[in-house]
């Protein structure tokens, strides 16, 4: 089932629940590292806890032992799905996916979309495809429950490892501004071509009637609405709409 993410990128708390309210009932939200800086740790932790699907984009690189603690933190406020850089190697991806327990989802990011070829060639590093699916197979084999791809690499990603989760950013609906994202898809396209999980930020934050967008790209993606949180139990089980939703792949956002 489809998953759109949209992207909170704000520069402050009082205005990423200002969203919250304004896009409700919706729950899936993608917190970077602006946000969650501005924010802090508790407060993020608050918002898991009252029902928002928390998509943490950190991002993290760093030493196996370091990358591990910190997914135990993401683990801890509630997030379920986390950022590493794919560069980080094997036994990094396969340390932050042992911390997760299951718990949440490790999302390996291959190539920055910024890195342009002489930047790549400046590096000592092979061209953008090439690299990118050669940090795609590490982290796969390494045990990661998904990637962050764009759409134009999406459908080679599913044809490869379907079973492991597709998050794509860069998503524009039909006749919306393109931004910085030169290689923007629609909802639609993306999810043809295998994403499992969109990453929308823009097109709603900007726009005129920013539920009525969400709804069009939601609907446009196959995505479900999302229904308002039921209590849950304070043993912090799933609630009843999420155990009945279910999800392919390796993880655990349901
Ligand atoms: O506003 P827009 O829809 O372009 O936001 C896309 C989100 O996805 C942002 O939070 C951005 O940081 C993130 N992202 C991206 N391109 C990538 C990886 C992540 O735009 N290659």
């Amino acid at each position: 089932m489809t998953r759109v993410f949209v992207a909170l990128d704000v520069p402050d708390p009082a205005a990423a629940e200002a969203w919250m309210r304004r896009l409700a009932p919706h729950r899936h939200f993608k917190v970077g590292l602006e946000l969650f800086l501005a924010a802090g740790p508790d407060r993020v932790a608050r918002w898991a806890g009252e029902g928002i699907h928390l998509f943490l984009d950190l991002k993290f690189h760093d030493i196996p032992n370091t990358v591990a603690a910190a997914v135990r933190q993401a683990r801890r406020l509630g997030a379920r799905l986390v950022t590493v850089h794919a560069a980080g190697g094997p036994g990094m991806i396969r340390a932050a996916v042992d911390a997760a327990e299951g718990a949440l989802a490790v999302v390996a990011v291959t190539v920055l979309t910024s890195l342009d070829a002489p930047a790549l060639r400046a590096m000592g590093l092979p061209p953008a495809d090439r690299w990118a699916e050669q940090l795609a197979r590490t982290a796969v084999e390494a045990g990661a429950h998904g990637l962050v791809t764009s759409g134009e690499e999406v459908a080679a990603l599913a044809r490869a490892w379907p079973a492991v989760r597709r998050v794509v950013p860069g998503i524009r609906p039909a006749g919306s501004a393109a931004d910085d994202q030169a290689r923007a898809v629609t909802p639609a396209t993306a999810v043809r071509r295998g994403a499992t999980d969109l990453v929308v930020g823009r097109p709603v934050l900007r726009a005129a009637d920013p539920a009525a967008a969400l709804a069009q790209i939601l609907a446009e993606a196959g995505a479900p609405a999302d229904r308002p949180p039921t209590p849950e139990p304070a043993s912090g089980a799933e609630s009843a709409q999420e155990a009945r939703e279910g999800a392919p792949g390796p993880d655990t956002d349901r």
